[in-house]
């Protein structure tokens, strides 16, 4: 019975090594203060330009997830030429050195058109041509639905997005803290059916009244217990107040990454995903069949015990 009950405890912890192998190694915010990019040295600025004559752009915030992946919104990538996007180490100011994309990995999900509000899938991978050679340290993936069972977590969110002061030109990275909640009834207007079926994707800010993620924050970081969590996606007025960055008022969404490790992961780690598929099931198979028999027999038999 025991040797059996081993047996079965090293067949789950062999299958839950397979499964869950989501630990990858390793706004300009409206009214945040500036960050440091020695601290938070994977977040990226990203100019995206409209056309090629490479005058009108729009920004947007990233992270390197690995050494040649950044991870960003859907709604950044989404109808833009990949060969039109700059990539800047902490801003322009800081590094004015300019990467570039050769792949643009939109969500299959993400539809501004059938989801107007409330978008699915809003994430996207930039694949560089040439790795950041000083960076040695990449956002760490992590976070799930478990970790918010207690209530909410504090969270710091970065951006390169509009700040309360019209005169700064939107180039210094911003940083704040607020409390991110997740669950059906999370964000503001839970009851609308959009956020009903769409709510296992959301993170949710705890509207605080006076710093808020705006344009330009998309696709940056939302990062809680040392990993982010969180894409900046999108934000609504839940009042009838103005839909305007740091008014009262307003609801602020980040995809949670979570919903989407498993595409996250087929891009960014595509090799070592089929590798380890492989050797996993061929070991098993190959190396211990006689072994598998033996197990199942003592289970079977241990299952007709209690039965009897
Ligand atoms: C994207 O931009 C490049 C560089 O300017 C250009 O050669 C290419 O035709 C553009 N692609 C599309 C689909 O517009
Ligand atoms: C979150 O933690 C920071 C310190 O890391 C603190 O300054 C801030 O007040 C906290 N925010 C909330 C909403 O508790
Ligand atoms: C910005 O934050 C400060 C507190 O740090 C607050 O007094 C001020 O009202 C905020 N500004 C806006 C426009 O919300």
């Amino acid at each position: 019975m025991s040797i059996s009950i081993i047996l079965l405890l090293l067949i789950i912890v062999v299958l839950f090594e397979n499964i869950s192998t989501f630990h990858l190694p390793n706004g300009l915010i409206y009214n945040g203060t500036i960050f440091k990019s020695e601290d938070y040295p994977y977040v990226m600025y990203l100019r995206i330009f409209y056309t090629p004559v490479m005058k009108d752009y729009t920004k947007c915030t990233g992270t390197l997830v690995k050494k040649m992946f950044i991870l960003t919104a859907a709604h950044c990538c989404h109808e833009k030429n990949k060969s039109l996007i700059h990539v800047y180490q902490g801003s322009p100011k800081v590094n004015p050195k300019i990467h570039k994309v050769v792949k643009m990995t939109q969500h299959p999900d993400y539809d501004p058109i059938k989801y107007p509000f409330g978008p699915r899938g809003d994430i996207c991978v930039l694949q560089l041509e040439k790795a950041f050679p000083n960076i040695k340290t990449f956002s760490k993936i992590g976070g799930s639905p478990k970790d918010f069972k207690k209530g909410k977590l504090n969270c710091t969110m970065i951006g390169f997005g509009q700040t309360g002061d019209k005169t700064t030109s939107g180039e210094s990275g911003y940083i704040m803290t607020n409390n991110v909640a997740y669950g059906p009834t999370a964000c503001k207007l839970h009851e609308t059916e959009e956020i009903q079926n769409s709510w296992e994707q959301y993170l949710c800010l705890e509207p605080n009244g006076y710093a808020t993620p705006c344009r330009g924050d998309s696709g940056g970081p939302m990062i809680c217990n040392g990993m982010q969590y969180g894409v900046c996606s999108y934000g609504y007025s839940y009042t009838n107040g103005p839909e305007e960055c740091g008014s009262p008022g307003q609801q602020e969404i980040y995809s949670f990454i979570n919903a989407h490790k498993r595409w996250l992961n087929n891009i960014i780690e595509p090799k070592k995903n089929k590798k380890k598929k492989k050797r996993s099931s061929g070991n098993f198979l190959k190396l211990h069949p006689t072994c598998m028999h033996i197990i199942l027999l003592i289970l079977l038999y241990n299952i007709m015990l209690t039965f009897i």
